[in-house]
């Protein structure tokens, strides 16, 4: 048992899908997998371990903000073993081209957050997910027939911005997206010796102001979990 996760070594998948809320991972857990043990209540930060064709794989909260999911992912390595990361979460549109209801696969992350601070680099550091997992979801994708935008997010440490401007300066460096959780689990995954990937549905654009009703983001959900899925 962890501060946080009151499971026994072994309850938990090498592979785990991090939505941001824990129920989703309850949603995911019950409507795609099969055999589903809970192994998680504290905080109710819920944690399931079920099977998906033949393979064992969990799925857990990782709550909002790179703090929340920096220490679920930190535990989750450290503690239970786990090799292979897969945030599945929503975002806002940086761009003109990339719709709501899109979905995105995160190679990198850039940051607003002080969080690589604490590996006193010389220099800047770039979040970046496991080329392995990129690979595999994109030919996931191809095969499901899920048309996905495939490039650099931004891991927000702000959703109410003082200035509500500064989302453009990163949209002008071609960043697609915005998100708050994916650069530190990249980094966790990368200081700790993992695999993570961030798979994204977009939720709402900031460029046209329009975001999907709750009818939407089920379907596009189940692409993103879909794919995720096939990581396992
Ligand atoms: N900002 C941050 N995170 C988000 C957003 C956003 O606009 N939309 C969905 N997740």
């Amino acid at each position: 048992m962890t501060v946080h996760i009151n499971a026994q070594k072994g309850d938990i998948a090498k592979t785990i899908l991090l939505p941001g809320d824990p129920l989703r991972a309850k949603y995911i857990a019950e409507t795609f997998l099969t055999d589903i043990v809970c192994y998680n209540t504290v905080r109710n930060m819920l944690g399931y371990t079920g099977v998906w064709n033949g393979r064992r794989v969990s799925v857990q909260g990782s709550g909002m903000g790179m703090p929340s999911i920096g220490i679920y992912s930190h535990e989750l390595i450290t503690e239970y073993g786990v090799e292979q990361l897969i945030r599945v979460g929503s975002c806002g549109s940086f761009q003109e081209n990339v719709g709501i209801r899109d979905v995105i696969l995160g190679i990198s992350a850039s940051t607003n957050s002080r969080y690589a601070h604490q590996y006193n680099l010389p220099g800047t550091y770039a979040p970046t997910a496991s080329f392995e997992l990129v690979e595999k979801a994109k030919s996931a994708a191809d095969q499901l027939n899920i048309p996905v935008h495939v490039g650099n997010i931004l891991s927000s440490d702000i959703f109410y911005d003082a200035n509500p401007e500064a989302w453009k300066k990163w949209a002008g460096m071609g960043v697609l997206a915005v998100e708050m959780e994916a650069a530190a689990l990249y980094m966790n995954a990368a200081f700790l010796g993992a695999k993570a990937l961030a798979i994204l549905t977009v939720s709402d654009s900031l460029v046209t102001h329009m975001a999907t009703t709750s009818e939407e983001r089920e379907k596009t959900f189940a692409d993103m979990i879909k794919i995720a899925l096939t990581l396992a």
